[in-house]
């Protein structure tokens, strides 16, 4: 996910005026502030009190209501996975990977011819996890040949709801907040005073769910003990990255044991790398990630956090709010050379349509390189450390987009609905 946000301050400068301006400004801002945190707690206190303090681990979370169509998208991610005839084992110590995707099938088709061209993806099991049900982007996977496939859709995406939450509901707000208007509308605004946009928070409650589902509610990888590596519809995928990921994760423990994770591409986007010869060491990027289950559960119990900061971006919010409860610096292992890369333009804008002049046609020239073909790091390397300037101060409180409690709650129960006692599995 590419993040591109605009803020716009205007300078008036009427010098005279400057300094009752200015603490006027500040006066106001105060009282803004002020009213942000009273609200913020006071959300969070009272849902959280209800929801955990009685919590009882044997009671299933309350889920929203599925329609038909999530109810028969459930039952298929139970299915066993496709291609077991021609790949009917699993090798020993294989990365499961995870491509996560909406609904771009020029972008999926690129990604897919991408990794059947990855060295060793018939070793293991690629999972593909819908936020959506469309049919172009079902028949891109289930042509896949080159490995052992699964395909699961999130159930409550709110695209699979057309008049109902996660959905729109009738009655709920939508747009900005508005004084002027007292509104008998259902919601709660975010820190910038918008309501929820179902498109808009789809995206974070997909990775979640993903996370939740792959790690501990499919049977195919809820007792996976390696690494899984997450990778998104728009990541071209070169064809060494599985040798170079594997041959990473087998470092970790020794060049850098802080690690949480390893990566396939530096954590700036578009950056493709150093070419120098050395392994480095950086936050976790966005762009093919790979971690294992005691990371997982690290993550999975701040899932309040997770839930709570008004932030529609996984990413922002990991690095922004969950990291840094970790108590200490959450760093991952790369090489100097990307393996995979970002190659969409259409991002998500908040507050914007999509920008209608995206890339979409499905031509990508991408010129493979020899060093893009094989395995390209050096077991011998010393680590660098890759400083970033922290782009999230302490007391960033997020981009917004996730202000609304039945996102939180909703969020929370995924969290939950594979360790209580009657949950159905997928
Ligand atoms: C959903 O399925 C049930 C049972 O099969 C059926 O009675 C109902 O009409 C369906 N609802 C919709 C909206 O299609
Ligand atoms: C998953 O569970 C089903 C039903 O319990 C079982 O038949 C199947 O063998 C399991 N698959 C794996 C990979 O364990
Ligand atoms: C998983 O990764 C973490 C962080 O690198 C490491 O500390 C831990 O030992 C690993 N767990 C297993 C089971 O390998
Ligand atoms: C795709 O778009 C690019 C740039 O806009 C253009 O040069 C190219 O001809 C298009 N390709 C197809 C197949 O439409």
């Amino acid at each position: 996910m590419i993040l591109r946000r605009t803020t716009r301050i205007k300078h008036v400068a009427f010098r005279r005026l400057v300094p009752p301006i200015v603490i006027a400004l500040w006066g106001v801002l105060l009282l803004v502030f002020l009213y942000q945190i009273y609200h913020f707690t006071w959300v969070s206190d009272e849902n959280y009190v209800l929801s955990y303090r009685t919590h009882d681990w044997k009671e299933k979370p309350k889920l929203p209501e599925r329609t038909n169509l999530s109810i028969s998208l459930e039952k298929r991610n139970g299915l066993p996975p496709r291609n077991l005839d021609l790949f009917p084992n699993l090798v020993n110590d294989h990365i499961v990977i995870v491509l996560y995707v909406h609904n771009r099938p020029q972008y999926l088709k690129i990604v897919v011819k991408s990794l059947s061209e990855v060295e060793g993806i018939g070793e293991t099991l690629l999972i593909v996890s819908h936020d959506g049900y469309f049919e172009e982007m079902n028949k891109i996977v289930e042509g896949i040949r080159f490995c052992q496939v699964k395909q699961i859709f999130a159930p409550y995406s709110p695209h699979l709801f057309s008049n109902s939450f996660p959905g729109v509901s009738p009655g709920d707000c939508e747009g900005k907040y508005d004084l002027s208007s007292k509104k008998n509308c259902k919601g709660d605004r975010d820190l910038y005073w918008n309501y929820r946009s179902p498109r808009i928070v789809s995206l974070k409650h997909h990775w979640w769910w993903m996370m939740n589902t792959v790690w501990d509610g499919l049977n195919e990888t809820m007792q996976h003990l390696g690494h899984i590596l997450f990778i998104e519809e728009d990541h071209f995928i070169l064809p060494n990255a599985y040798r170079n990921i594997q041959l990473l994760t087998m470092l970790k423990p020794q060049k850098c044991p802080r690690c949480y994770a390893v990566n396939l591409a530096p954590a700036d986007v578009s950056s493709r790398g150093e070419g120098l010869a050395s392994l480095f060491v950086e936050k976790i990027g966005n762009v093919g990630y790979a971690f294992n289950r005691t990371v997982w559960r690290k993550i999975h119990s701040k899932a309040r956090d997770f839930c709570s900061f008004d932030d529609y971006n996984w990413d922002v919010t990991l690095w922004a709010k969950v990291y840094p409860s970790f108590g200490g610096p959450v760093y991952t292992l790369r090489g100097p050379r990307a393996s995979a890369f970002h190659f969409g333009t259409c991002g998500l804008h908040l507050g914007q349509e999509e920008k209608a002049a995206c890339f979409n046609n499905g031509s990508v020239n991408i010129v493979l390189e020899k060093a893009d073909k094989i395995v390209n790091i050096n077991s011998d390397w010393e680590i660098h450390l890759v400083k970033h300037k922290t782009l999230h101060q302490p007391g960033f409180m997020g981009w917004g987009g996730w202000g609304d409690v039945r996102d939180h709650q909703l969020c929370l129960d995924f969290a939950e609905m594979y360790h209580s006692g009657n949950n159905p599995k997928p």
